[in-house]
């Protein structure tokens, strides 16, 4: 992207919007060249919309329940989505299933971030089901998303010891920890160009990314 032209972002929430929060705080910081163009929830009266209006970021609701089908929804939700004119659409705690055509209207410039290690616990309540297998680790992923539920290409991990006497909250504490951190990185590669999506794969900087993506081990 150009100096006189940032990335423009849009995030859909669901809810509380820290990851929204850290990507604001980042952008205000001055390190993260990106326009928040607006912050779209599919639920009414969370804490995130309140994060971006405070922020002067455009905000609104398109509430799902609204909708007969999955496709209706989906569809009004790109009609809007790209009524901001996006380079870039980023998940950030958006809580929907959604359908092939949405993700492939997006292919290659929609991030998601996951709170586990994938292609490991695809899916919810990952801290329980991490804890409950008895994991030394857990973590958190940032991907490019396809049609495929949490399953596309890997851009960055951020691997968290799971300690002795931890409970899925206080372990979600520590890997939301790094949330805040890997997706505002994320971001930053792809609206500095450095981040692309290739053949369904991740490519930074020219090289291929490993599986787990770019790793930050944070267990030591
Ligand atoms: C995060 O834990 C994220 O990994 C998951 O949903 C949660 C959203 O939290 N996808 P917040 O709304 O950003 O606080």
């Amino acid at each position: 992207m150009s100096e006189t032209k940032p990335c423009r972002v849009v995030v859909l929430i669901s809810g509380g919007g820290t990851n929204l929060q850290a990507l604001i705080d980042a952008q205000q910081a001055g390190q993260l060249p990106v326009e928040i163009a607006a912050v779209i929830s599919n639920r009414p009266d969370v804490k995130g919309l309140q994060r971006a209006t405070s922020a002067g970021i455009p905000a609104d609701v398109l509430d799902h329940t609204a909708f007969a089908s999955r496709e209706d929804f989906d569809r009004a939700l790109t009609t809007l989505i790209d009524s901001h004119s996006p380079d870039l659409l980023v998940l950030a705690g958006f809580m929907r299933i959604l359908t092939a055509e949405f993700t492939g209207h997006y292919l290659g410039r929609m991030l998601n971030i996951h709170p586990s290690l994938l292609p490991k616990y695809q899916g919810l309540h990952t801290h329980q089901r991490a804890i409950d297998a008895g994991d030394s680790c857990h973590g958190v992923t940032v991907h490019f998303v396809t049609a495929e539920l949490d399953g596309g290409p890997a851009v960055v991990q951020a691997k968290v010891g799971i300690k002795a006497g931890d409970t899925a909250e206080t372990l979600a504490q520590r890997v939301q920890q790094q949330e805040h951190i890997i997706y505002p990185l994320a971001v930053n590669w792809f609206a500095n160009g450095s981040l692309h999506m290739q053949d369904g794969k991740s490519i930074l900087n020219g090289e291929l990314l490993p599986p787990s993506g770019h790793l930050i081990d944070c267990t030591g």
